[in-house]
């Protein structure tokens, strides 16, 4: 069995479908997480998901996949805009990349234009909702398993 996908989620997108649905949608994160599921099993590929509204915690589980992850799909919400320490644990990582946002956020406020996470990244998915998470599963089947 191949090395799973993380798919992290940061601060407050536990509360997905309830928040601000106008700009992230009607889905739940439950929801997300069997898009992920269904589009992972398409290629093959185990994904192992986690939310956190704690930084610290997100760095530990973004220091765990150094060993144990195939690749890494992030979605670090507000932390994105801010946060030197995902930036620093994401510099660690030498496997594949994606962060991944619902809306646009270059489209949004202006403190959202800066990604601090983005610097570490293999690639960016960002305003296509839900179907970001999707597509970000391709991206990740394709540079984790690149021979299929
Ligand atoms: C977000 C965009 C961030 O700016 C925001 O803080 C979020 C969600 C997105 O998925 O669109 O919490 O990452």
């Amino acid at each position: 069995m191949s090395k799973p996908v993380y798919i992290l989620n940061g601060p407050n997108l536990n509360l997905l479908g309830a928040r601000e649905p106008e700009i992230y949608g009607k889905q739940t994160l439950a929801d997300i997480e069997d898009i992920c599921r269904i589009e992972a099993d398409t290629h093959g590929l185990p994904v192992r998901f986690h939310q956190s509204n704690i930084e610290g915690e997100i760095v530990d589980q973004i220091q765990e996949a150094r060993d144990k992850a195939s690749a890494l799909i992030i979605n670090p919400a507000a932390y994105t805009h801010s946060s030197i320490a995902l930036h620093d644990a994401l510099k660690t990582l030498d496997i594949p990349v994606i962060e991944v946002h619902l809306s646009q956020p270059a489209t949004r406020e202006s403190f959202r234009r800066r990604s601090y996470v983005a610097e570490t990244a293999t690639g960016t998915i960002s305003g296509f909702g839900a179907d970001s998470y999707r597509l970000a599963i391709k991206a990740a089947s394709k540079l984790a398993q690149p021979d299929t």
